[in-house]
């Protein structure tokens, strides 16, 4: 079991959405405070809870999630599912169901989804699906899903067409970020998280950028130190929750989320889930979006020049990968952007400012493979 450090002041973010707004809770030690956290949300001393996790989590957090839930008086327990992407199935869903069920989780029961995306995403969709929606709050463990996927409250598994394919919309009650849970996690995830951090610049935070460019090292937590950190982590939430307020459900402006991410899929898919972290493959994404956008004459070589310098000061991948060109278009057309047939990119025309496009061509894909 990982130690506990001294405590900071806790920074709350809402997510200020009409019908269900939650607040986003970030700081050192707010692990320890996460049952007295979810009792402020209004659930009363003897709930039940199920924490899920995986094997890594379990052993650095598990305990001190745990004793804070029991302390609070809620009636918790743990199920530790298998780590990594390959796992993020409905299989795996299933057995959360199964702990729901033999574990006699009600309505007015809790799932905290305690791990990295693939936890969230999978302990999200279990409480979405569960007696028709039970609660779930959100205490992610990698950078990439304090920034990213804890919020919003996207929820789901993949199918073998795809990434998360299969899934509902279901918002947590509560993201608790503790950053003091990062000192453990593996510098290639530090770095597929910064990914994200990236991704709000270009797409909407030119400041947020800059403060990039000026770090210059990003490719680990110690380069990072604790000061930029906690900014890093309060910008991108606070850009997240804008975003997911004004669309809840991707109508239109959530869609600039996707950054990256289109491309990102389609080498995470062609490369087989694992071969390539999601923010690696999302770095990648941006990367190959910069050059359609610079072909298509929407943003500058100057521009695709400096998306590229701090993606790499990230430690991240570059270079899209060698893959057969028809394969990608067939993974595009079955992707979730797909509208009327169309696929639709978010392409950047400045550092800060994007633009969902539909008229990109084939060829300008097929210049993309080697
Ligand atoms: P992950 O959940 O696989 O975690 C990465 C690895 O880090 C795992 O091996 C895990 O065991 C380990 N780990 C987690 N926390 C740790 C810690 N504190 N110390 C040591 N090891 C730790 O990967 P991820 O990058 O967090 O999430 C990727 C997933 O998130 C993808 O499936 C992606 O589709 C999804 N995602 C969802 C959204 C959304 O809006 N729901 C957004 C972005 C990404
Ligand atoms: N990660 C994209 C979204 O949450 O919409």
């Amino acid at each position: 079991m990982t130690a506990t450090p001294a405590a900071s002041p806790l920074r709350t973010i809402e997510v200020a959405l009409q019908a269900n707004p939650y607040p986003v809770v970030i700081g050192t030690g707010a692990l320890g405070g996460l049952g007295e956290q979810i009792r402020q949300r209004g659930f009363a001393s003897g709930t039940k809870v199920l924490v899920v996790t995986n094997p890594v989590v379990e052993a650095h957090y598990g305990a001190v999630a745990l004793a804070s839930l029991q302390a609070a008086g809620f009636e918790a327990s743990t199920l530790v599912i298998e780590a990594g992407e390959d796992q993020k199935t409905p299989a795996t869903v299933a057995l959360i169901h199964d702990a729901a069920f033999t574990r006699k989780l009600e309505r007015g029961s809790l799932i905290v989804a305690l791990g990295g995306g693939v936890v969230g995403d999978m302990a999200g969709f279990a409480a979405a699906t569960w007696l028709r929606g039970i609660a779930v709050v959100q205490v992610p463990t990698t950078l990439l899903a304090m920034v990213d996927a804890a919020i919003g409250g996207k929820t789901g598994v993949n199918h073998p067409g795809g990434k998360n394919l299969v899934g509902a919309f279901h918002q947590p009650r509560l993201v608790l970020v503790d950053p003091s849970t990062l000192a453990t996690l593996p510098e290639r995830e530090f770095r597929a998280g910064m990914a994200e951090v990236i991704k709000y610049g270009v797409i909407g935070d030119r400041d947020l950028f800059e403060a990039l460019e000026a770090a210059g090292d990003l490719s680990s937590m110690a380069a990072v130190g604790p000061a930029l950190l906690q900014t890093l982590l309060e910008r991108s939430a606070a850009a997240k929750a804008a975003v997911v307020a004004a669309d809840e459900h991707e109508g239109g402006l959530r869609a600039i989320l996707n950054y990256g991410h289109t491309l990102g899929h389609v080498v995470e898919t062609l490369c087989g889930y694992g071969t390539w972290l999601h923010g690696e493959a999302v770095g990648i994404g941006m990367v190959a979006a910069g050059e359609i956008a610079l072909a298509m004459g929407l943003w500058s070589a100057g521009d695709q020049a400096r998306q590229r310098a701090v993606i790499a000061a990230a430690g991240l991948p570059l270079d899209w990968p060698r893959l057969d060109p028809d394969a990608v278009l067939a993974c595009l057309q079955g992707d979730k952007k797909v509208k009327q047939g169309q696929v639709r990119f978010v392409l950047p025309t400045a550092i800060g400012a994007v633009e969902i496009r539909s008229d990109v061509s084939e060829a300008s894909i097929r210049q993309l493979s080697p």
